[in-house]
């Protein structure tokens, strides 16, 4: 068979290591990176540390606004799928990316299959519920990580072809975690001690674009004590940027860029806690047993809330404060599959 992976964001990339090595045992993969995101620390590290094969297209539409980026994503990758033909187009996820992919595919017939489906918020402000919403609506198979994506998707009338495989993220952190542990300096580099920092990873646009939000979200900061590394997403760096605001004020912060997916790893597992509005990095968390603090209203992972392994705040500063400095003992389960998701996807499709 002949698949058209179309990828684009940081998330994605990570996703399609296990798939794609998977995939290509047997089948003819494709893939297409829509330059969703560019920078060498948002997209090529990923490439290069997880040996995802080289992109066959790059169509290098950077950023936009929503319209123009999906548009201008959605026009290329129809000329790619009449052009190649594929017998399937393959997506991750819910970003701009993943709508430009699933609705370029579906106006052509050509099947769409989804992986991490099911997923929903109910607040269609953010951006990804509005993509993940349509995507699953025109998807010819849909692999859920969890059993709650799968009622999401039965909830809404879907229900052929929807099953649960598990995640495809912890297939690719057990598949990684040790060599991290081995490789990865990132903890020595950034003077850290194991189990004695925070871990920060903010880039919501329900945060970042919001500046109650996010100036509460930095006083929560200033008011932790303790180290704090923040490895920076470009686009909280950019707005922050943009209000002049001086992160050097937040004692005991060291903002550093972003990090490759095994630094990430390390970093994730060496701290005491995590605080983030990342969907990848609340389950990351999880996977790890690392307690963790999610700064947003809703999250699309309610499996990490049992037991306060992950707790939802929102942005309120004394909310956040009080969690971070709460003492919990969650047990763990394995909520997320057996770390062979991506194969029982490749076996789904093939058979
Ligand atoms: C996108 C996804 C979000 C996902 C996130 C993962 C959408 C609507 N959002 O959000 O679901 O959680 O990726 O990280 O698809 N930028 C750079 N360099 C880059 C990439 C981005 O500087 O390589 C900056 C630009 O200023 C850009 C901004 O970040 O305008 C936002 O990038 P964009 O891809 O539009 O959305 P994300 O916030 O990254
Ligand atoms: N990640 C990374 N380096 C960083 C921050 C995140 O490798 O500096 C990884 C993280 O380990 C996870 C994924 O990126 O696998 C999460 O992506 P992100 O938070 O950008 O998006 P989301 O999951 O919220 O869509």
């Amino acid at each position: 068979m002949k698949i058209l992976t179309i990828l684009g964001a940081r998330p994605q990339f990570i996703k399609a290591a296990p798939v794609s090595r998977e995939l290509r045992k047997n089948h003819t993969e494709l893939i297409v990176h829509t330059g969703q995101h560019y920078d060498p620390n948002m997209s090529d590290i990923f490439f290069e540390e997880l040996n995802i094969p080289k992109p066959d297209y790059h169509l290098g539409v950077g950023s936009a606004n929503h319209g123009k980026q999906t548009g201008e994503m959605l026009a290329q990758i129809e000329t790619i799928i009449l052009d190649e033909k594929p017998d399937y187009v393959l997506v991750y996820g819910d970003t701009n990316s993943t709508l430009a992919g699933s609705l370029a595919a579906a106006k052509l017939h050509v099947p769409v299959i989804h992986i991490e489906a099911g997923l929903r918020s109910f607040n269609k402000k953010m951006p990804e519920e509005v993509n993940r919403i349509l995507t699953d609506h025109i998807s010819e198979f849909l692999f859920c990580p969890t059993d709650t994506a799968i009622n999401n998707l039965h909830n809404e009338n879907i229900t052929r072809n929807v099953i649960n495989v598990g995640d495809v993220m912890y297939d690719a952190v057990v598949y990684n975690k040790k060599l991290a542990m081995e490789k990865s300096k990132a903890i020595e580099e950034n003077n850290l001690t194991e189990k004695d920092y925070y871990l920060i990873t903010i880039h919501r646009a329900e945060n970042t674009d919001d500046d109650t939000r996010m100036n509460n979200i930095l006083e929560s900061f200033k008011q932790i004590n303790g180290i704090k590394v923040w490895p920076i997403h470009p686009r909280t760096k950019n707005m922050l940027l943009n209000k002049g605001v001086d992160l050097s004020v937040i004692p005991g912060l060291k903002v550093i860029e972003p990090v490759g997916y095994l630094d990430m790893l390390a970093l994730e597992n060496g701290a005491k806690k995590i605080i983030t509005d990342s969907g990848g990095v609340q389950k990351e968390a999880y996977f790890m047993k690392v307690p963790c603090v999610t700064v947003r209203d809703q999250t699309e992972w309610v499996e990490t809330l049992e037991g306060n392994a992950n707790i939802l705040v929102g942005t309120d500063v004394n909310k956040i404060i009080e969690a971070v400095n709460m003492e919990v003992n969650p047990i763990y389960k394995e909520l997320f599959g057996d770390g062979f998701s991506a194969r029982k996807i490749v076996q789904i499709v093939t058979n």
